[in-house]
């Protein structure tokens, strides 16, 4: 069975008591992951270490930053490369989010460099892909997204794509408690297996964890996570409340 992944994604929220508390009110939740499950916790970077020790000899779980540089190391101040996290044990990186896409001007190109990057040092892109109000309520969200992935990840070998996790978020779902339908949900992500079906074959496109994002809580994780092709989540807000996210991590499949 592919990946089943719970990725919280906390964003620029939470002071450093704040996040130490968040972290032991979660862990001292019970928690039930089996072999393929895994939770992921994408923290505001300066927290990775702290994260990083709260989350040692527990199983399945890991840090994971919330974006990183397409340069290996150079003169970017206050940007933070690659290597850097892994040299610091972070093993997976979320990558062109929709805020960042927007509001930090990240296109498709930009992507690949950063998605390179993120293989180089053998660590798991979770890569963001997700249509606005716009597109989707003129019915195109799927040429739309196929289009994010063909620009920002075709250019990856069979061995590659195998690697990369995909967060299917619609930007019309995040933050503003208006969910996709598990029906809408199991829509978009069979096609989105599809694209790579057809680039990569069936089984390559098989093994690909591809997770939901956009107002998932614990009231519909279980719901949106059951759908065949929802392979998990991507979760802001409710990630944010430990008995939420918690109970997001026990909806897995
Ligand atoms: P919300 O869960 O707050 O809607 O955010 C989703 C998201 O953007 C996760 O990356």
């Amino acid at each position: 069975m592919r990946k089943q992944i719970a990725a919280a994604n906390w964003k620029m929220n939470l002071n450093q008591n704040e996040a130490e508390t968040l972290l032991n009110e979660l862990l001292s939740l019970p928690l039930s992951l089996q072999a393929h499950q895994e939770a992921i916790f994408a923290v505001p970077a300066i927290y990775i270490p702290l994260a990083t020790h709260k989350l040692t000899g527990k199983t399945n779980m890991y840090v994971a930053a919330q974006n990183c540089h397409q340069k290996d190391n150079g003169a970017y101040t206050g940007e933070i490369a690659a290597p850097m996290f892994a040299s610091v044990g972070v093993k997976h990186i979320v990558l062109g989010h929709s805020e960042r896409r927007e509001y930090f001007a990240e296109s498709d190109a930009l992507l690949v460099e950063k998605v390179n990057a993120v293989l180089a040092i053998n660590s798991t892109p979770i890569f963001c892909c997700g249509e606005p109000l716009a597109i989707r309520e003129a019915g195109t969200q799927n040429a739309f997204v196929e289009t994010q992935i063909k620009n920002s990840l075709f250019h990856l070998a069979e061995d590659q794509i195998t690697k990369v996790v995909i967060a299917y978020e619609p930007i019309w779902a995040i933050g503003t408690g208006k969910t996709a339908s598990s029906e809408q949900a199991q829509e978009i992500h069979a096609y989105i297996r599809s694209v790579f079906a057809t680039k990569y074959g069936q089984p390559v496109a098989d093994q690909i964890s591809i997770l939901y994002g956009g107002s998932v809580k614990a009231a519909n994780a279980k719901e949106i996570f059951s759908q065949p092709d929802v392979d998990g989540g991507l979760v802001g807000g409710a990630s944010l409340v430990a008995t939420e996210f918690a109970a997001i991590i026990n909806a897995l499949k």
